[in-house]
């Protein structure tokens, strides 16, 4: 049986990893800019995750359903709440980020009774039904998938928001504060407190896609906490497991929950919570947040200087880097001739780095002598 061919692919395979490192199968190393597309967040086969995960299946149970006490679910929801800053909020555990965003946007109708949901220019939630539909990308929208119940507006435009507030009956207002698939734009801080304002207003549920930008990513460990708003969902997955498959739904405490309301088989798996919690206890004793900002500031400042950059954007270590050409060749150069892996966006003129938050400064250094040397 063949795979079914939905993915271009480079000209590259990976059999084994290391921290921010990779290797093919002659052995060659490469360096992980792109973390597998945000998911890496602590390294590759960070020993500590390989520890908590055999422990798991050494020790534990690998798997149950829904349907009985698992307390490894309770201690993520615990550590999660705790290291987030959203201790008082209800924890709903999935496997990617297209069901976290699904299951969010369901919450919203169910709790508000209405369907229409604001989505921004550029967006990206996934390729599940409500996910997909408010996704501002038409190509990957089957006739299955209508969209008609969802108002797209220009990121950081309040006028467009308050307007269609006052003629809409809203039932959420779904944003990543950092855009990733579009080419890394944030939210302003402004524009997220005016959301936040119109969804208590008009009794809409703010839902924040965290799913790329969060989990530290971004210097803080949600990316909306640079704006200082609350909102009423939280939606995380990719960095979560660190290449094990969990996502989730923070969901503030005023949403209430019954019994048959959401469900899953594989949600909250034990090996899933067992890899999220070994994530999460990395990023603490490491003090991977404030280790990201700063290292992320330094990337960013030595972007700039170089020729041929247009614009660097992002926080932490999610950086857009806009040429003032199409960055194609630039990426296979910094593949082929210094085997660093980078990611790219919608904007074909944007490269996108989203390594691990524990990459080093030599790692650092050794990208920016790559650009440097490319960008003459
Ligand atoms: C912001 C955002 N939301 C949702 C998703 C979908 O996540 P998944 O591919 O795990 O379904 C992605 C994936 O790139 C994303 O970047």
């Amino acid at each position: 049986m063949n795979l079914f061919d939905v993915y271009p692919l480079f000209d590259l395979t990976l059999v084994k990893g290391n921290g921010s490192e990779v290797f093919n199968e002659k052995g060659d190393k490469y360096l992980d800019f792109y973390g597998g597309h945000a998911v890496i967040s602590i390294g590759h086969n960070h020993p500590h995750w390989v520890e908590r995960l055999q422990y798991q299946m050494n020790e534990g149970i690998s798997f149950f359903s829904n349907s009985v006490k698992l307390p490894i679910q309770n201690e993520l929801a615990e550590k999660l709440g705790k290291t987030s800053g959203y201790d008082d909020y209800s924890l709903f555990l999935v496997n990617s980020g297209a069901e976290a965003n699904e299951n969010a946007i369901k919450i919203a109708s169910f709790h508000t009774g209405r369907k229409t949901i604001i989505s921004f220019s550029g967006a990206f939630h996934g390729r599940t039904s409500a996910a997909v539909a408010a996704t501002d990308n038409k190509k990957i929208k089957a006739l299955v998938n209508p969209d008609d119940h969802v108002i797209f507006l220009p990121l950081n435009d309040k006028k467009a928001l308050d307007k269609t507030f006052a003629e809409n009956e809203v039932a959420c207002v779904i944003i990543e504060p950092i855009q990733g698939v579009n080419g890394i734009y944030e939210a302003t801080p402004e524009f997220l407190q005016q959301i936040s304002q119109r969804c208590k207003e008009y009794g809409a549920l703010f839902i924040a896609d965290e799913v790329q930008c969060g989990y530290g990513r971004s210097g803080k460990f949600f990316a909306h906490q640079w704006a200082g708003v609350l909102p009423d969902m939280i939606t995380t997955a990719k960095g979560m497991g660190n290449g094990f498959p969990i996502g989730s739904v923070l969901i503030a405490p005023h949403i209430q929950a019954w019994y048959g309301m959401l469900g899953t088989t594989f949600g909250g798996a034990p090996l899933a919570c067992a890899a999220a919690l070994a994530v999460l206890e990395v990023i603490e004793k490491d003090n991977l947040i404030s280790y990201t900002e700063k290292i992320g500031n330094y990337l960013i400042e030595e972007i700039q200087q170089l020729p041929g950059v247009k614009e660097v954007r992002g926080k932490g270590l999610m950086i857009g880097i806009e040429m003032q050409y199409p960055i194609k060749e630039l990426r296979n150069q910094m593949m082929s001739k210094f085997n660093i892996l980078t990611g790219n966006s919608s904007n074909p003129n944007t490269i996108r780095l989203l390594p691990a938050l524990n990459i080093t400064q030599k790692q650092a250094e050794e990208v920016l002598d790559a650009f440097k040397a490319l960008c003459q």
